[in-house]
């Protein structure tokens, strides 16, 4: 999608922000190595950019989802470790390996299909075997399988063991009964290791920020981004900086007569002479269908938004008339009012991931602070 530049539409991101989130994941555990996660362009955030701001505040090491966003990584200088987190084809096994990757394991199959793309004994490929203790999704799930698949590396030129790990399903809950399983699994799995790798790793930004783990690394992802992983249901140990704010402008202001239509299946009536503004942002730039009657703030008034949102645009209700070109924020401060992702996750029911993952490309990213 091209980025529209041309438009007062912006989400600006906050790197200072980024950087106090790392610093402070660093303070409370400082024995355990902070990779930022910066898989889908960063939480919508620009990865590249997030990446040098977790950098500059500590961050060790970063996992991404994909192949590409970690080579993207590479291609940008990063030269750290790199841990993506899904699986990739056995047949690009080679390709992670030339880029210094690190790749999850699920299966001794794979390891076995893999090896038959390497036909340079000189490559290797760093493995981090992955268990699945509760999650249900990728990972071994048998702890014997897992000892095959250390000795089967062991006997392989291409593969180093490097790490094990596990992904809890509820560390964002209030109750740890579901945790407490899934962590005396993970601990039983590495009672049977034959030795120990360089990197044992269960935290995602929950598990951090609520629980004890036993592990060498944190895998700080929403966190980073000032978000909290629990919505609103556990308070943050320490306070969180959003990051992101999302930003417009006022692009026509008119008075509407009394009964007069808003947008599309006409919603929504003016209930009497009415101030409707536009705001060029909608739902292509992920400002979702559902956010209809949800505010937006302009000159600290919350604003309702009144029919439907469309693709490019959604109309507001103001208080009174409000001049052309005056600043929207849709997500972010605006004279001692604040919209947070939270708050348009609540009234979406969704996450504040979902939220921040759906800023479209089109919007483009402007960085402020030192990054
Ligand atoms: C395996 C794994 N580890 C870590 C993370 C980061 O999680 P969070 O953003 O909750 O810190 C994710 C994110 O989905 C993940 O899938």
């Amino acid at each position: 999608m091209t980025i529209s530049y041309h438009r007062p539409t912006k989400a600006v991101i906050d790197l200072n922000a980024i950087q106090q989130n790392v610093t402070q994941e660093q303070q409370q555990h400082p024995d355990k190595k902070v990779f930022a996660v910066v898989k889908a362009d960063g939480y919508g955030h620009g990865a590249i950019s997030v990446a040098s701001a977790a950098l500059a505040a500590g961050a060790e090491g970063f996992c991404t989802a994909t192949l590409d966003e970690a080579i993207e990584l590479r291609c940008n200088e990063f030269t750290q470790p790199i841990l993506i987190l899904g699986i990739i084809a056995p047949s690009d096994a080679p390709l992670a390996a030339v880029y210094n990757l690190s790749v999850p394991v699920a299966e001794i199959n794979w390891l076995q299909e893999a090896a038959k793309y390497f036909h340079d004994t000189s490559l290797k490929l760093h493995i981090h075997i992955k268990a699945d203790t509760g999650m249900g999704r990728i990972g071994f799930l048998d702890t014997k399988e897992i000892n095959q698949a250390v000795k089967w590396m062991e006997q392989e030129e291409n593969f180093y063991w490097e790490g094990i790990f596990t992904h809890f399903a509820t560390a964002d809950q209030v109750d740890v009964q579901y945790f407490q399983a899934q962590t005396q699994c993970f601990n039983d799995i590495l009672q049977a290791l034959p030795y120990k790798p360089d990197y044992i790793h269960t935290a995602n930004s929950a598990t951090a920020m609520w629980h004890q783990d036993v592990g060498n690394m944190v895998r700080l992802g929403v966190a980073m981004y000032g978000l909290n992983p629990s919505g609103t249901d556990l308070e943050p140990p320490y306070p969180l900086q959003p990051a992101l704010s999302l930003v417009s402008e006022i692009v026509q202001t008119k008075k509407l007569p009394k009964g007069y239509g808003i947008g599309y299946g006409k919603t929504y009536e003016t209930k009497e002479e009415e101030w409707i503004a536009t705001i060029p942002i909608g739902y292509a730039d992920g400002y979702t269908r559902n956010l209809q009657g949800f505010n937006v703030l302009i000159n600290g008034q919350s604003c309702e938004v009144v029919g439907r949102v469309c693709m490019d645009q959604i109309m507001v209700r103001l208080p009174k008339k409000i001049d052309e070109g005056t600043q929207v924020t849709l997500v972010g401060k605006n004279g001692g009012k604040e919209i947070s992702l939270q708050d348009i996750a609540a009234y979406e029911g969704t996450n504040n991931y979902e939220v921040a993952c759906l800023i479209s490309t089109r919007v483009p990213r402007e960085y402020v602070g030192k990054g």
